[in-house]
């Protein structure tokens, strides 16, 4: 089982980016917490970050037919990109959004989502720990019985 992880940009800032409002860990301690989770279920764990949209787009076409499921935190695409929307429509893989705050208490620009209405679930304002449960939740979502 293959599972890709995205983040997009500004994400690659955590650790110093308003830590109140992200948190302290760093996005590679994340990432290697996640890897470690991975390896010991044998999910094959692929992560990329980009502050580019179009990279990001990219890599979810070059996802098709190699990945079983996304987990993303879009970052402030979330709020702006239909193109990351049809993006993730068009390869038809199922995905998890996830994002560290709770944007439905923050800024009103950010309660809208181009893309939790097509995705599998949504984590929200649970910190780092979103990024746990949402591969707990994409492995179920791939492994029903088990
Ligand atoms: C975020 C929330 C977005 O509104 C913001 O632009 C981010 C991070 C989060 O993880 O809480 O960059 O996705």
């Amino acid at each position: 089982m293959e599972i890709l992880l995205l983040n997009g940009p500004n994400l690659n800032m955590l650790g110093k980016r308003e830590p109140e409002t992200y948190g302290h860990q760093t996005l590679q301690h994340i990432v290697d917490d996640l890897h470690s989770r991975a390896d010991k279920q044998d999910i094959v764990l692929h992560h990329f970050q980009s502050n580019a949209e179009h990279e990001l787009i990219d890599r979810i076409h070059d996802a098709m037919g190699n990945v079983d499921a996304i987990i993303i935190n879009p970052g402030a695409l979330t709020h702006t990109s239909i193109a990351l929307r049809d993006a993730l429509l068009s390869v038809s893989i199922p995905f998890i959004e996830v994002h560290l705050s709770n944007v439905h208490a923050r800024e009103p620009f950010r309660h809208h989502s181009y893309l939790s209405d097509v995705a599998a679930g949504v984590i929200v304002g649970l910190g780092a720990i979103g990024y746990q449960l949402a591969l707990t939740a994409a492995i179920n979502l791939l492994t029903p019985n088990k």
